[in-house]
Parts: C-alpha cells; sequence; structure tokens
C-alpha cells in the first residue's frame, strides 16, 4: 500500500474482549483475534482498529487508562501483541490503536500521585480548581450518567475536572510534560508497529480548560505538533480522529488555514453520518445531498471516514429536533432504544427491520460515499442488539462466530462471559453467525465480501471526488459519482420501496463501457444511460469508464 493507504483503505473496528477467546476465560483476547485474522483477510478489510488495549479498570469499555504503555492483561501481553501486528502485517492487514489521552483512569498512577499531595510531580498533569467552578454542571458528555464536570476530590481538596465520567480525570494540556508524554506514547506504540491511532475526543485534548469558562480556547498548534513528531517516527502513519463538533469548525482540525494538511489525517464524519440515518429513515436522500454540498473543502491530504454504526450511540445531536424526532419514529421508537436523549443505541440490522435490502441498500451507500469506509464487527453478519445491557453496551455482545455454545466465541460458563450472547429470535447467535453464512453465496456476508472487492478495484471512491449528479431524479433517488485519473463509478441508491427509473443521457460522453459492477439483482446491461431503472430500495454501481 502507498504512503497515501489510508484514503483505499477498509477500516474494520473491533474490541478484543469481546472477538474471540482463545484460552477459555470468557474475555476475547490476542491469540483469539490472531486466530480470526483469515476471516478478516476473507471479508477484504485492509486496517483493523482496535478499540482500547490497555490495562483498565474498565468503566467505560478501556476509555479509562490505566497505563499506556501496556496491553490490558484480559487480552494478553506485549509480546502477543507484537505477533499480532507480525500476523497481520503478513496479511496485508494495518492495525491502528484507539489513543486515548485527554484523560486518564482515576487509578492511573499519574493521578493517584497528584492527588495524594500538592507537590507531587504529577499535580499539574492534571486539571484544578481551588473554589467551586460556576461551569461545573455544564458540558456534561453522558446527561444521565454524568451529573458534573467539575467534581471535588477530598484527597486534593480541589475541584478537579473531567469533560466524561468522573473516573476519567482529564489531562492538563497546557504543561509541557505531558505534551511530551503524549508524544512518547504515540512513539512507543508506533515503533512497535502500529499503523496509526484512533484518537478519542481531539478537541477535549486540545481544550485548555479554565475554570468558570465553558468556552474554554483550543490549542490547535499541538496537532501540527503531535502530527510532525508522529510522522518523524513512521512517516506513513495515520491519525483518525473523533472530533463530533460543527462541520465548519472541522477543518481547522486537518490544518492551519495555509490549506496544508498538517495536523489531523483523517476525520469521522459525524454530520454525514446523521444525515445518511435521516435519509434512510425518511426514505428521502434530500439530507445526503445537502451533506454533500455543505462539506467544507479539505486542505490536499485530509480525507473523510465514513461510517453507519460505531461502539457508541448513533449521534443524532447535529440534526434539528424535527429531523431528530423522525428518525427516533422510524428507527428508536421505544424509550430504552434511545440513549441521552440524543441518541439510539441499537445496531443497523434491527433498525432495519432485519430487511435484506434495506441493509445492503445502507452499506452500498455508505461505502460509496466519500471516504474511507470503517465497518464496526458483527455488521457484516447483521447482529443484533441486546436491550437489556446498560446503555452502549447493547451494541458490545460477543461476536457470533457458529452455532456452537456461546455462539463459538468462547468456551467458558456462560455466567462467566464478559457480556451474554444474543440469543433472540431474530438475531440469535443460532440463526445469525459466520459460519452458517460463510457457505451460503447469497448470505449478506457474502455479499459484503463482493461488495469489498469490488470497492478495491475502484480507487476513485474514497481516494478521488464524490459528487452529486443533479439531474431531475425521482423523489427517492440518490445519484452520485466518483471520479479521478484511475476512472468513474456513477452510483444509484434508490432509498424508497418502489422502482423508479432515470435517464442519465446527459453523462453518456463520460461512459466508454458501462457496465453494473454490484447491484442488488440483475438489471440489462446499461449500454445507454437513457433509461435506468434501479428497484424498490435497490443500487446499482456502474462503471462509466476506466482511466490510466
Ligand atoms: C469517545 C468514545 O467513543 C467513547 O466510547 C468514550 O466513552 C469517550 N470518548 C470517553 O473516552
Amino acid at each position: 500500500m502507498s504512503d497515501r493507504w489510508y484514503s483505499k483503505a477498509v477500516v474494520y473496528c473491533l474490541d478484543i474482549d469481546t472477538f474471540a477467546d482463545s484460552n477459555g476465560d470468557g474475555v476475547g483476547d490476542i491469540p483469539g483475534l490472531i486466530g480470526r485474522l483469515d476471516y478478516l483477510s476473507r471479508l477484504g478489510v485492509n486496517c483493523i482498529w482496535l478499540n482500547p488495549i490497555h490495562p483498565t479498570p474498565n468503566r467505560d469499555d478501556g476509555y479509562d487508562v490505566a497505563d499506556f504503555y501496556n496491553v490490558d492483561p484480559r487480552l494478553g501481553t506485549l509480546g502477543d501483541f507484537a505477533e499480532l501486528l507480525h500476523q497481520a502485517e503478513n496479511r496485508g492487514i494495518k492495525v491502528i490503536i484507539d489513543l486515548v489521552v485527554n484523560h486518564t483512569s482515576d487509578q492511573h498512577p499519574w493521578f493517584q500521585s497528584a492527588r495524594s499531595s500538592p507537590d507531587s510531580p504529577y499535580r499539574d498533569w492534571f486539571v484544578w480548581s481551588e473554589t467551586e467552578p460556576s461551569d461545573r454542571k455544564q458540558g456534561m458528555v453522558f446527561p444521565g450518567e454524568q451529573d458534573e464536570t467539575w467534581s471535588y476530590d477530598r484527597t486534593a481538596k480541589q475541584w478537579f475536572y473531567h469533560r466524561f465520567y468522573k473516573f476519567q480525570p482529564d489531562l492538563n494540556i497546557k504543561n509541557p510534560e505531558v505534551r511530551e508524554e503524549i508524544k512518547k506514547i504515540c512513539a512507543f506504540w508506533l515503533q512497535l508497529g502500529v499503523a496509526g491511532f484512533r484518537m478519542d475526543a481531539v478537541p477535549f485534548i486540545i481544550e485548555e480548560t479554565e475554570p468558570g469558562n465553558p468556552n474554554s480556547p483550543k490549542d490547535f498548534g499541538y496537532l501540527t505538533e503531535l502530527r510532525q513528531h508522529v510522522q518523524w517516527r513512521k512517516s506513513d502513519a495515520v491519525l483518525l480522529a473523533e472530533a463530533n463538533v460543527e462541520p465548519a469548525d472541522l477543518v481547522t482540525f486537518f490544518g492551519d488555514e495555509g490549506g496544508s494538511s498538517n495536523r489531523i489525517h483523517m476525520l469521522f464524519d459525524f454530520m454525514l453520518n446523521a444525515k445518511m440515518i435521516l435519509a434512510l429513515a425518511r426514505e428521502d436522500p434530500e439530507p445526503i445531498i445537502d451533506g454533500l454540498r455543505d462539506t467544507p473543502k479539505l486542505p490536499a491530504g485530509g480525507q473523510w471516514a465514513t461510517f453507519l454504526r460505531n461502539h457508541d450511540e448513533i449521534d443524532l445531536s447535529r440534526l434539528t429536533a424535527e429531523q431528530r424526532a423522525d428518525v427516533f419514529a422510524k428507527f428508536g421508537p421505544e424509550k430504552e432504544e434511545q440513549l441521552y436523549g440524543r441518541g439510539i443505541r441499537r445496531r443497523l440490522a434491527p433498525m432495519l427491520g432485519n430487511d435484506r435490502r434495506r441493509l445492503e441498500l445502507a452499506y452500498a451507500l455508505q461505502f460509496s460515499l466519500r471516504g474511507t469506509p470503517v465497518l464496526r464487527y458483527g455488521e457484516e453478519i447483521g447482529m443484533g442488539d441486546d436491550l437489556a445491557l446498560n446503555g452502549r453496551d447493547a451494541i458490545r455482545t460477543p461476536m457470533q462466530w457458529n452455532r456452537l455454545a456461546n455462539a463459538g466465541f468462547s468456551t467458558a460458563d456462560p455466567k462467566d462471559l464478559i457480556r451474554p450472547v444474543v440469543t433472540d429470535d431474530g438475531y440469535g447467535y443460532e440463526t445469525v453467525n459466520v459460519t452458517h453464512q460463510r457457505h451460503d453465496p447469497s448470505s449478506l456476508l457474502s455479499w459484503f465480501e463482493r461488495m469489498i472487492r469490488t470497492l478495491r478495484e475502484a480507487p476513485e471512491v474514497g481516494n478521488g471526488s464524490c459528487t452529486h449528479v443533479d439531474v431531475p431524479a425521482p423523489r427517492t433517488l440518490l445519484v452520485h459519482r466518483a471520479d479521478d485519473t484511475t476512472g468513474t463509478m456513477l452510483f444509484l441508491h434508490n432509498l424508497g420501496p418502489d422502482e423508479v427509473r432515470i435517464d442519465l443521457s446527459s453523462l453518456e460522453g463520460d461512459a466508454e463501457q458501462p457496465n453494473d459492477v454490484l447491484a442488488d439483482s440483475e438489471y440489462p446491461e446499461p449500454d445507454k444511460l437513457d433509461d435506468l431503472s434501479v428497484s424498490g430500495y435497490g443500487y446499482r454501481w456502474i462503471r462509466l469508464r476506466r482511466g490510466i
């Protein structure tokens, strides 16, 4: 893969502890994941993003780190991790890990030392206030699970800042030692062989928190500094950031105003995520068209990462109240399906009523839009969720490998599993599992394999431009195209239930030998583009031209 490998990647996100358990203790582990690399290779993904792997009290699924330089003993050892990197590399798969440096766990030795004495060398590594900050009850990320962003610590006899849960004290980015330590953490893992980092909570990492100021300034310069450091250590390493902010504010995360991408390489497109979900709910592509039109132009080298489902709730907070209400009505009408008043805690298959046509449509759409697609484990087989579990855990159940006990995830006693496997009627592991689908060429899994292979043969998707084709079209049909020197792909996605037809003869000048490379069913060869049909919830990926 070239140095801009990330723009041609298909990223697969997984949490080691729910993927595959090799030693029967009920928790997935690194050797278990190594044993499944061939599965991922066959699926066609070429980059794995691992949710946090570090030692942790595990009160926020590992996003509360107690040691940045080690692997959680539940998952294995550093030696196992090095072996994973080697085995993945053998298969042409890159590995990126979560870098969670906005905060630590309150059990981290740095925080324990910091709170123990004002003279601790780590005291200033965290953010303190002697008096009760007036914005103490503002800026909570998890309303309902989190009451405040400043808490009083009796040992320290001061207030400390925590953007997330109380057990996640924020690191103080203004402290030069903290800035250097974060670089050292990156260098350590790069030296071991990771291909980059999914950076957690980036807008908060660079926040220069001032007590009483809910809009504290941000130090974007640190992102430039970090990028430079990372790139010196490994020239093709990538930073993929979570920055769920207004689109207009995003460009600054990619680079400074000169127009070069000298900060984050790749950002998750939260806005497009919400707009895709809205479009699917309304069966109307308009929100996606808006999204494509309104997104600011990125500096050269900047790239979006698209997703439909990640490990958290589907965050609808950037939609209007009316739009959000439409999505809730369609995809999460019950209170137990919603979270934090802004999101949905279901997997995609249950949201789409387990309707195979709509699932294919949704993922064909995501993978054909601009940017690098990210896929959450289990989505490729249409896994369901467990709403009886707390909050975001509903979609963090063990991977369903086969119809043996515990879905083939583990040989442990079911009561010792990290989380119960899904057993309900529609989505239980006896029906929905890898083995079953692997042998069935018409399964969702086989479809994902085909779709990803097709995408890998179309580098203009992800790498090139992605534009809405603005021609008179039926209301439910999205027409877009991807172009670069390698060729042109045309995409038709019908978000509604009825068959539609469209005249695209205006594009004939761009078409050499148009042919369907992926479609929901067989269509007559599109020799001419003047009368193309697309079935209800259907899609067609048509190659118009192959370039150099
Ligand atoms: C964002 C992560 O996606 C989420 O899972 C986590 O709880 C918070 N950051 C805090 O690290």
